[in-house]
């Protein structure tokens, strides 16, 4: 089967940890080129170093690149240690990181992409701030990208991190907005779809875990702490990615994206279903049966 060629932007970050190690279980559908780092979830240098990781760990050979460390106008004081731990893994602690990174993602990026014979797919599971900042740079990249597999936003202008924004969106509000205009197809994975599918922490915890990816996914899993309930876990951006994988799993609803950007509710997202729309958001036909399978891949990785 011919390979997807894609580009990952991310904040590990627990659920982004776990998207990548869905990405590694399939590497026979993704074509990896390079896994940039945003801030969001942790400081711009812990999700480097946590991407660091996963690259030596399950990618190695893989191009890192560092990303834009604040948002691009508004810089909001929230980060999400209190959900993700200090070190961004949940109770995982990973040791000080060797494995080459560059600098400058926009700049790697646009170069990945303009070398690349196919258009390329994003997968954007962090706040858009990167991406946003490569098409302010080079808006001809507009052309060479296929779509974008973004976990942001919501359906009906709810959110987390405020009542009314999802938390990717907030932390950058304006780069959203810009990546929603841009006319780069995207696929929303929103916030409802990881709320309606939350987990028993239990679950992980009790699980059999065999080998030492297993126990990194229960450690990670141990110390995410969500303050709505804490018995309970959301696997937000894992979805962008098991979407890909078993879009069967998916309803894919074709919609308008509309990002308010006024000052007062910034990063409020309204899904608004269109049929002649490029832009589709996702959601989950039996979360049961999903999170049933999500759980028999996690505790079958090796
Ligand atoms: O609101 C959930 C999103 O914010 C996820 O991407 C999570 O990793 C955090 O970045
Ligand atoms: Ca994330």
């Amino acid at each position: 089967m011919k390979k997807m060629p894609v580009i990952l932007d991310c904040d590990p970050g627990i659920d982004d940890a776990l998207a990548m190690l869905i990405m590694y279980q399939n590497k026979e559908i993704f074509d990896l080129k390079l896994i940039s780092a945003s801030a969001g979830n942790t400081p711009i240098d812990i999700t480097t170093k946590n991407i660091q990781f996963f690259a030596e760990k399950f990618f190695n050979g893989v191009k890192v690149a560092k990303g834009i460390g604040k948002p691009l106008k508004v810089v909001h004081p929230e980060t999400a240690e209190d959900v993700h731990g200090v070190g961004g893994l949940g109770n995982y602690q990973i040791p000080e990181q060797n494995y080459p990174y560059e600098e400058d993602s926009v700049e790697v990026m646009y170069k990945t992409i303009c070398d690349s014979k196919e258009k390329m797919n994003l997968i954007v599971i962090g706040p858009q701030t990167n991406i946003a900042k490569l098409i302010q740079t080079h808006p001809d990249v507009v052309s060479k990208i296929e779509r974008i597999y973004a976990m942001i936003g919501s359906i009906n202008g709810i959110g987390n991190v405020r009542p009314y924004a999802e938390f990717n969106a907030f932390f950058d509000p304006d780069a959203f907005k810009i990546v929603s205009m841009s006319g780069i197809p995207m696929t929303i994975n929103p916030m409802e779809l990881g709320h309606n599918s939350r987990l028993k922490k239990s679950i992980f915890a009790s699980a059999n875990a065999k080998n030492d990816i297993q126990i990194m996914i229960q450690s990670i899993i141990d110390g995410l702490y969500e303050w709505r309930d804490p018995s309970l876990v959301s696997i937000f951006d894992l979805h962008t990615v098991y979407s890909i994988v078993k879009p069967e799993l998916y309803d894919f609803v074709p919609c308008d994206v509309n990002v308010t950007l006024d000052g007062k509710k910034d990063g409020e997202c309204f899904l608004k279903e269109n049929p002649d729309a490029k832009n589709y958001y996702i959601s989950l036909k039996n979360p049961a049966e999903a999170n049933g399978e999500i759980l028999e891949d996690l505790f079958s990785m090796e």
